[in-house]
């Protein structure tokens, strides 16, 4: 081989390696392999009014990027027993929060945190609290901190230990699990 073309092929994979490199680097914290594009913190905050009104009086408004469209889907389908409890809409509010909650969930909004909770979801679960990344990050917390914690009561309660949940935030240096302080493991 011709030492000139030698010294193209090694420069190009020079920065061959230089992307890979990069793009390693800031793997986890700013790249979703599928977007391609940057990944913003956390979840898109809420910003619809009424959905803050109709959703977050009994816990807080869980941001739509914490579930995909499906789970909404299916959520919202069942309101009338709902865990429980009869959290039913007119028809046409229901719509509205529907198409809300649809358009901004995981998977067709480019956060962190809703990237993460899409991995591994097998079927269509209503329940955050049963997403693969979800158990998979809370799995070491003591029950007596949660379901034994009046302060808690369940790891619904996302925004009595996330202390910027309502913002969408729930970054780990931000976690205060109440009669037991900052978690760190
Ligand atoms: C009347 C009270 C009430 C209203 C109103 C209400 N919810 Fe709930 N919701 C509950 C209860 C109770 C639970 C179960 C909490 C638990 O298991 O500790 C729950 C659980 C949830 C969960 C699952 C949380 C988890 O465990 O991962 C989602 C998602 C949810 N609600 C969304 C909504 C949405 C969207 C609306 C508005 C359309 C809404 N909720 C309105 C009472 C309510
Ligand atoms: C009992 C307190 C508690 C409750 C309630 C709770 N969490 Fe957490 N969460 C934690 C702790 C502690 C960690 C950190 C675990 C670790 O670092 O080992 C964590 C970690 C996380 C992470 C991982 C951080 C990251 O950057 O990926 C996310 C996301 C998260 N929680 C979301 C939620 C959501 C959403 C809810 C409500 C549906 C919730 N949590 C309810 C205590 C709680």
């Amino acid at each position: 081989m011709k030492p000139i073309r030698l010294l193209a092929m090694l420069s190009l994979s020079a920065i061959t390696v230089g992307i890979v490199a990069t793009a390693m680097a800031d793997d986890d914290r700013s790249y979703s392999g599928s977007w391609g594009t940057r990944a913003l913190p956390g979840v898109a905050p809420v910003d619809f009014p009424l959905y803050q009104d109709e959703c977050g009086s009994c816990h807080m408004a869980y941001q739509p990027g914490l579930l995909p469209a499906p789970s909404w889907e299916k959520l919202m389908s069942g309101l009338d027993d709902h865990f429980g409890e009869n959290a039913e809409l007119p028809e046409n509010e229901r719509r509205v929060l529907l198409n809300y909650l649809l358009n901004n969930a995981a998977g067709r909004s480019n956060y962190r945190v809703s990237n993460k909770l899409m991995r591994n979801i097998r079927g269509t679960p209503i329940r955050i609290t049963e997403l693969p990344y979800f158990v998979h990050e809370h799995r070491e917390i003591p029950s007596r901190l949660v379901t034994g914690n009046p302060k808690v009561r369940s790891l619904s309660y996302c925004d009595s230990c996330h202390t910027q949940a309502n913002m969408g935030s729930y970054n780990e240096h931000q976690i205060n699990i109440p009669g037991y302080g900052r978690y760190d493991d």
